[in-house]
């Protein structure tokens, strides 16, 4: 039986990969792909969530819009990574993809109950939605199988503060709302995705693989280039394929059980996922926090997939 998941995501470049590898793997059900806002506005993640599932030849897959802006905060977008499309790379246009009716808060919910037990959710952006459902619906705190998100960071904060990894930094209330929940969690932080970086040779096996190895390269070469700039080194992370990666092949990665919090108060360390990673406190373990990755290994599993396309 395939496994049930919902990826909750802001495209984003490295959110299109997730969702392509997602799409070419027969292990998952992709059940409904919802946007949040995050990289870029709200009508730009839904439309880009569109127009992903029509480059994958996936127009069965229903893409909802949810929430467009942080529970407590104005949104913070990231056009300097992604440019102003959020998909900068390739040409963007409208979809002829629509928009599935109804709004993505509710349709989580809605699959949670029909399914208890048997659905992961995979955010790879602001975690508003999935606190929005667990806010509007209680109950579904116990029918969620899993979540795997992209988020956090222990040793390397941050990305868009020097304490705080974006997601995590655009909606601290809603990343305090998930951590607390209860709900079975793994992090997949800066420190695994910037150990899966896309070098040339990396890209170039991407390029070989046709149209859509083509587009993937152009993204994660336009994606690279504030990375590059920022960090040095050769390539960009691919942060948020590694949490479809862990459902696909979980032995690609390591990581410890820990008591993960979240800074909500202080504006100078806003969205820092506090790791208890050396276990320094008696704080309950809310998280398998990932800290390692077979970096090619990863890169096999996603150039494979890809190529099914
Ligand atoms: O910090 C990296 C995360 O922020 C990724 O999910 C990227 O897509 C952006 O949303
Ligand atoms: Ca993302």
């Amino acid at each position: 039986m395939a496994q049930k998941i919902i990826i909750d995501t802001d495209p984003g470049q490295d959110d299109a990969v997730a969702i392509l590898l997602a799409l070419a793997s027969p292990e998952l059900e992709v059940r409904a792909i919802t946007a949040v806002a995050g990289n870029v506005p709200l009508a730009l993640t839904q439309r880009n969530a569109r127009i992903v599932c029509e480059i994958a030849g996936r127009t069965d897959v229903p893409v909802l819009a949810g929430c467009d802006a942080p529970l407590k905060r104005p949104l913070v977008t990231a056009e300097h990574v992604h440019g102003k499309t959020g998909l900068d790379g390739v040409d963007v246009y409208e979809p002829e993809l629509p928009l599935t009716e109804g709004h993505a808060v509710d349709r989580i919910i809605e699959e949670l109950r029909a399914a208890p037990g048997e659905i992961i959710l995979c955010p790879l952006g602001p975690l508003t939605n999935i606190a929005a459902a667990l806010q509007k619906a209680p109950d579904i705190a116990g029918k969620i199988a899993r979540i795997v998100l992209m988020g956090g960071a222990y040793f390397e904060v941050g990305n868009i503060t020097p304490a705080a990894e974006f997601n995590i930094y655009v909606d601290p209330e809603a990343a305090a709302v998930v951590f607390g929940s209860g709900v079975p969690i793994t992090v997949l932080p800066l420190d695994v995705t910037h150990k899966v970086l896309t070098t040339r040779a990396r890209i170039d096996a991407f390029r070989a693989l046709g149209r859509i190895g083509e587009t993937v390269a152009a993204w994660t070469d336009f994606f690279e280039r504030f990375d590059v700039a920022k960090y040095g080194g050769e390539g960009a992370p691919l942060h948020d394929p590694c949490v479809i990666a862990w459902l696909l092949k979980p032995e690609l990665f390591s990581g410890r059980e820990i008591n993960v919090e979240i800074e909500v108060e202080s504006e100078l360390t806003r969205g820092m996922t506090v790791a208890d990673w050396w276990g320094v406190t008696d704080r309950p373990k809310n998280a398998l926090f990932i800290g390692d990755v077979d970096a090619d290994g990863f890169f096999e599993l996603l150039t494979e997939r890809l190529g099914r396309y």
